[in-house]
């Protein structure tokens, strides 16, 4: 298989368009990659042509719209291998995938009990377990990181202990681009018998997972980074642990049989996925994964990486310009803090340039702390991005400076 960008660029209708009258340059993929007309057809054609409500139809169309649903759960279930296809719930994103977790386990959790975390977690991978500190006592345990951004291995031995009930850990920081040594943790964490939710949010769509490989116990992965729609994610969780959490919401698909006086629930994982599902965009993210499969994985990788390089190269001779995570083996995640601007006001000069980048604090305040910042500039990059977009960027960022200074 060859990598051609360019052939992958005519992909993305959206690649097409000027912003401000200049080319497009999308460095804002890990808040949200756009979409190739594969996803975009597949959703159109299933509203246009196989549409209906999914489950227990006895018509054409509900027969088709649900096995389309079920093979849009197989692609996943490929997609981070996993061993079996009802270990995967879908969620409208990874935050709902997580608060799945943390209302299951939380029904088992006593005062005491202790939650470990790193410092560089999302806020969708701080606040559910924020809500367990709240409502059961539950202890949070905070791992730091290395100067570099790697996650510290000795504060994570040390946080670790027969309390511990769950490891709830980025598999990719959104801010810092860390790609933390998931399986040792993940050995750490079973060692005192604790459970390990990877949040995969970032991850999946820059490495290729292996959730058996990694032992993982729950893994969650948000279909619109993937290349995928909005309103659409995913929970793995291994099937026993699954099984062993009461159910998320009430309502229709989740049951067994209803009553007056008693309701039993449906198994994994149709117990997680009450009322109507978002049949199209699980459809859209199914073929998101296929698409995304057919692709040499290994060439995008060293792509990325490439313009990653490439942009820290020129990023390191601006004068008063701070990086935020250089971890070895890190992913295409670029923040950065400039002297004397406000990444804000970085973020709207970029745009009149048509260059598209995210500046705040990305969901992490607890880094943005650690940091000593209250906000970053973030450029990060998809497979369609080239090395003329990189130095379009770095000229715009240049001219943003003298601009600013
Ligand atoms: C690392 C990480 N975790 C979780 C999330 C939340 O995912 P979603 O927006 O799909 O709920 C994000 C999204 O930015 C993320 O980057």
């Amino acid at each position: 298989m060859t990598f051609d960008v360019n052939a992958i660029r005519e992909e993305f209708p959206i690649l097409s368009r000027q912003v401000h009258g200049k080319p497009l340059v999308y460095f804002d993929n890990a808040a949200s990659a756009q979409k190739p007309d594969a996803v975009i057809d597949a959703m159109a054609n299933a509203m246009r042509h196989s549409y209906a409500n999914v489950h227990r139809g006895l018509h054409t169309l509900a027969n088709e719209t649900t096995q389309a649903y079920e093979d849009a759960r197989e692609s996943v279930r490929r997609f981070i291998n996993a061993g079996a296809v009802d270990e995967i719930v879908f969620t409208k994103g990874g935050t709902q995938a997580i608060n799945i977790v943390a209302a299951g386990i939380g029904a088992s959790i006593r005062p005491g009990d202790e939650i470990v975390l790193s410092i560089m977690e999302h806020h969708s991978n701080i606040v559910p377990w924020h809500f367990l500190r709240e409502r059961k006592g539950a202890v949070l345990k905070w791992v730091e990181l290395q100067p570099d951004g790697s996650l510290d291995m000795d504060s994570l031995a040390k946080q670790l202990s027969p309390k511990t009930k769950l490891l709830a850990l980025t598999h990719m920081s959104n801010v810092l681009g860390t790609v933390p040594d998931a399986k040792t943790a993940i050995d750490m964490a079973h060692a005192v018998g604790a459970d390990v939710l990877l949040d995969g949010c970032q991850a999946s769509v820059n490495l290729v997972v292996d959730v058996r490989a990694l032992d993982a116990d729950f893994y969650v992965g948000t279909g619109h980074k993937i290349y995928g729609p909005t309103g659409i994610g995913f929970l793995y969780g291994k099937k026993a642990k699954l099984e062993a959490m009461p159910p998320f919401e009430g309502g229709g698909e989740m049951i067994e049989t209803v009553s007056r006086d008693v309701v039993t629930y449906n198994s994994a994982p149709h117990r997680f996925e009450a009322g109507t599902p978002p049949i199209v965009e699980a459809i859209g993210l199914g073929a998101a994964i296929t698409w995304l499969a057919k692709q040499d994985r290994v060439a995008i990788h060293l792509h990325k990486q490439a313009l990653l390089a490439r942009a820290v190269d020129a990023l390191r001779g601006i004068n008063g310009l701070t990086l935020h995570g250089t971890a070895p083996g890190k992913g295409p995640v670029l923040a950065f803090s400039l002297q004397g601007a406000h990444p804000h006001d970085l973020a709207q000069i970029l745009d009149r340039f048509g260059v598209a980048i995210r500046a705040g604090h990305h969901c992490a305040q607890p880094l943005m702390s650690h940091l000593e910042v209250s906000a970053t500039a973030r450029a990060s990059f998809a497979l369609y991005n080239t090395a003329e977009e990189v130095d379009a960027f770095v000229q715009a960022l240049s001219k943003a400076r003298s601009m600013l200074s």
